[in-house]
């Protein structure tokens, strides 16, 4: 049976280059995925141009009938899967975003990694790899409200943890509450602060509940990469980007888990709330 690949929302961006390094290193057939089917299949014959020749299947992540279907195929084509990147997400709207935007956010960079948590990881084969693509924004030290920093720290963090953070931030965003000195940088992009945490913070306890059998589930930073996320600003190019992802799904030991990994693949320490890897506004503004 051949080894299966698959990596969310990558019709472009970093997502798009991870596909193409798989094709051009992973023994095995690699899916690539995109919401939108039209741009899925033309980043599917960019690559073939390249004599790259991945799969393709439609999935939008926060759309449950998709993320089935695209499941039952994977379950009949192949019987499982043996490495899944959580690639596909949003940026907010506006450094200080509306309740609609913030729910926006929230739904495809955390919610729907639960959803593939749901109905994705049970296929994974045993000794398999998931990777879920955060953030700088996804480290502990972008937050500033101490409850929740304790919160999220505990060494039993459960789900409903995790889930109860990020439902007090889209009800601070509804009634009007919300109080910019609970995040660094004034509650810029609270949004995807809020999602890359929450989602760092559910990669520990996805690779607790995977760990007998041998499953890694890391989190990690592509640094910041000039993409259509970014406005095409940034340090490195899709392909430079994609190089510590590929390490991680294809060369680090299967022994690195649960870590929060930094685009250098250094691996951080995720709860060191008064270190300074938080996302600073700055190295995108100017
Ligand atoms: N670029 C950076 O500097 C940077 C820094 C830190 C972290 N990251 C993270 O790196 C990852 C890739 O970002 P990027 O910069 O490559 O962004 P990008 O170029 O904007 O690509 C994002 C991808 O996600 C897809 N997507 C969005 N919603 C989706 C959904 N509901 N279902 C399936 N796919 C969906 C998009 O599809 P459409 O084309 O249909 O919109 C697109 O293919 C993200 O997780 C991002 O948060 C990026």
């Amino acid at each position: 049976m051949s080894r299966v690949a698959v990596v969310t929302g990558s019709n472009k961006g970093i997502g798009f280059a991870i596909v193409k390094g798989l094709c051009k290193r992973f023994d095995g057939v690699v899916y690539l995925t995109s919401r939108d089917d039209d741009r899925g299949r033309k980043a599917v014959a960019e690559l073939n141009k390249l004599g790259l020749h991945p799969e393709y299947h439609q999935l939008d992540v926060t759309d449950r009938s998709s993320v089935l279907k695209f499941r039952d195929h994977i379950e009949e084509k192949h019987g499982g899967l043996d490495i899944l990147v959580n690639n596909a997400a949003v940026v907010d709207a506006e450094y200080i975003t509306s309740y609609e935007n913030s729910k926006e956010v929230i739904d495809i960079n955390f919610k729907s990694v639960l959803t593939m948590q749901e109905l994705i990881y049970p296929l994974v084969r045993n000794n398999g790899r998931i990777l879920n693509i955060s953030s700088d924004c996804g480290h502990l030290s972008n937050l500033k409200n101490m409850y929740w920093i304790k919160r999220l720290s505990k060494k039993d963090l459960k789900i409903e943890d995790v889930n109860e953070f990020v439902d007090w931030f889209l009800e601070s965003k509804k009634n009007g509450t919300f109080n910019p000195e609970d995040f660094v940088e004034n509650g810029t992009v609270a949004a995807y602060r809020v999602a890359k945490m929450a989602l760092s913070a559910a990669t520990m306890i996805q690779q607790k509940e995977l760990e007998a059998r041998n499953i890694s589930v890391n989190s990690m930073h592509p640094g910041l990469v000039r993409t259509d996320m970014t406005t095409g600003k940034g340090f490195y190019d899709i392909d430079q980007a994609a190089e510590t992802p590929l390490y991680l799904v294809l060369d680090a030991p299967q022994s690195l888990k649960g870590a929060y990994v930094w685009f250098d693949r250094r691996v951080l320490d995720w709860y060191d709330y008064n270190a300074h890897y938080y996302f600073k506004i700055k190295t995108i503004s100017n």
